[in-house]
């Protein structure tokens, strides 16, 4: 089978990571980076560091504001689609490249295959809440990663294609944290030695309001040890129009690779966080979690006791930082046992899915056909508009 995977955002780089290697072994697989993310940093890194084929297919749609930016993936994913005509696409999570995907995918009748479905904040005021909304309302399978997301989705009457398949996070997790620490530079090696907390933080609804990245800055003002803060440039960005200082126990750094962020999640006190992937790394490192965020869809961490949520209080920030959450007695399996990717796999190869690529062909051809035996019957008039 012919599978083509979007990727575009940092977290859908260390998502692809195994299972590309995986489908390339069996089948053809036509890797898109759509640009999303373009700094070397937020892109080339992860490439190096995971050992990801280099895509086949770069669209370099880089920053613009969310209706252009996705309108610019639109026309350059349907181009591609239609160039490599694959027989399943491939998205993962919850970003503009993978509503883009999900778009293209069903506008150009192909099976689409969602990684990291039926995942729910509860708050449309995201943009990766729509954006999973809408992929899993489009998916014909959701690969998910625990039963509550399989029952979720259940709830908004998505029944057929669903798979509990656990978190390729986990999968890429396990393999990189043995000697990820020699990818740490001697500064950050020196810093690791010593007890350390670890913050990210990126979220529009954090960044683009000032009061609350203020709130948040001001958390950290009194922290007790030193807080290594890899920014990522939205944050820097926003730190410097706002005109935010970071408090002096606060080490800003250039984001970091893969290997280096696994080797300071594995040797942090806590970490504190607004990422999605960032949240399970913690619990994966069995390290405690402070979530910056009012909600999250990551519950099953919180339930487990291995994560608290303070929003952007200041005083909730400082109260972690001074008495750190400690690390509970139990740490169950919440997301797989870190074979994920081969259990997609297994999903893309079955019988259901080799019916939908069925389905879908037949469906292309009649519509072909129709669409070349109007065509033959249309003339365009000299005002532009079609007229038969
Ligand atoms: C995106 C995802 C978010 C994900 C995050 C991972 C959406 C809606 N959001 O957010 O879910 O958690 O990626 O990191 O898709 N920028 C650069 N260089 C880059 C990339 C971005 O400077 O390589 C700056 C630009 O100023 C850009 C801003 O960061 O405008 C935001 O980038 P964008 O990709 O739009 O959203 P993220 O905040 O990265
Ligand atoms: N990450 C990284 N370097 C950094 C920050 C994050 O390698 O400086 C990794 C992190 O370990 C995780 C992924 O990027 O694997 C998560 O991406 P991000 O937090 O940007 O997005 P989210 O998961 O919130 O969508």
């Amino acid at each position: 089978m012919k599978f083509l995977s979007i990727v575009g955002a940092r977290p859908e780089f260390v998502q692809v990571a195994v299972l590309s290697h995986e489908l390339r072994e069996r089948h053809e697989e036509t890797l898109v980076h759509t640009g999303q993310h373009y700094d070397d940093r937020m892109s080339e890194q992860f490439f190096s560091d995971l050992g990801i084929p280099q895509p086949e297919i770069n669209l370099g749609v880089g920053s613009s504001p969310a209706g252009e930016q996705v309108a610019r993936m639109l026309v350059g994913l349907s181009e591609a689609v239609r160039r490599e005509d694959p027989d399943v696409i491939v998205v993962r999570g919850d970003t503009n490249s993978t509503l883009a995907g999900a778009l293209v995918a069903k506008q150009l009748l192909r099976p689409l295959a969602h990684i990291e479905a039926g995942m729910r904040s509860y708050d449309r005021t995201m943009p990766e809440e729509i954006n999973r909304v809408v992929t899993d309302h489009l998916a014909d399978l959701q690969l998910v990663t625990d039963d509550a997301a399989r029952d979720r989705l259940a709830g908004e009457g998505i029944v057929r294609g669903v798979h509990v398949c656990g978190d390729v996070m986990l999968d890429i997790f396990v393999r990189a944290r043995t000697g990820a620490a020699a990818a740490l530079t001697p500064e950050l090696q020196a810093l690791a030695c010593e007890p350390f907390d670890l913050l990210t933080l990126h979220r529009a609804e954090n960044t683009d309001d000032r009061e609350r990245l203020a709130a948040i800055v001001a958390g950290f003002e009194r922290a007790p040890r030193p807080v290594l803060f890899p920014v990522h440039p939205r944050t820097r960005a926003r730190l410097g129009e706002y005109g935010l200082t970071l408090p002096s126990n606060v080490r800003a750094t250039e984001p970091l690779g893969y290997l280096a962020m696994v080797a300071l999640e594995c040797a942090a006190k806590t970490i504190f966080t607004d990422s999605g992937g960032v949240q399970r790394e913690a619990y994966f490192a069995e390290v405690p979690c402070v979530t910056l965020r009012d909600t999250t869809e990551w519950t099953n961490t919180v339930e487990a006791g291995w994560n608290r949520l303070t929003g952007a209080s200041t005083a909730a920030i400082a109260a972690a930082l001074a008495d750190p959450p400690a690390r509970p007695a139990t740490h169950p399996p919440l997301f797989g046992d870190g074979r994920a990717a081969a259990k997609i796999l297994a999903v893309l190869e079955s019988p259901e899915t080799v019916e939908l690529v069925r389905a879908a062909r037949e469906t292309r051809s009649a519509r072909g056909q129709a669409a070349s035996t109007a065509r033959a019957t249309e003339t365009r008039g000299e005002s532009g508009a079609v007229t038969r």
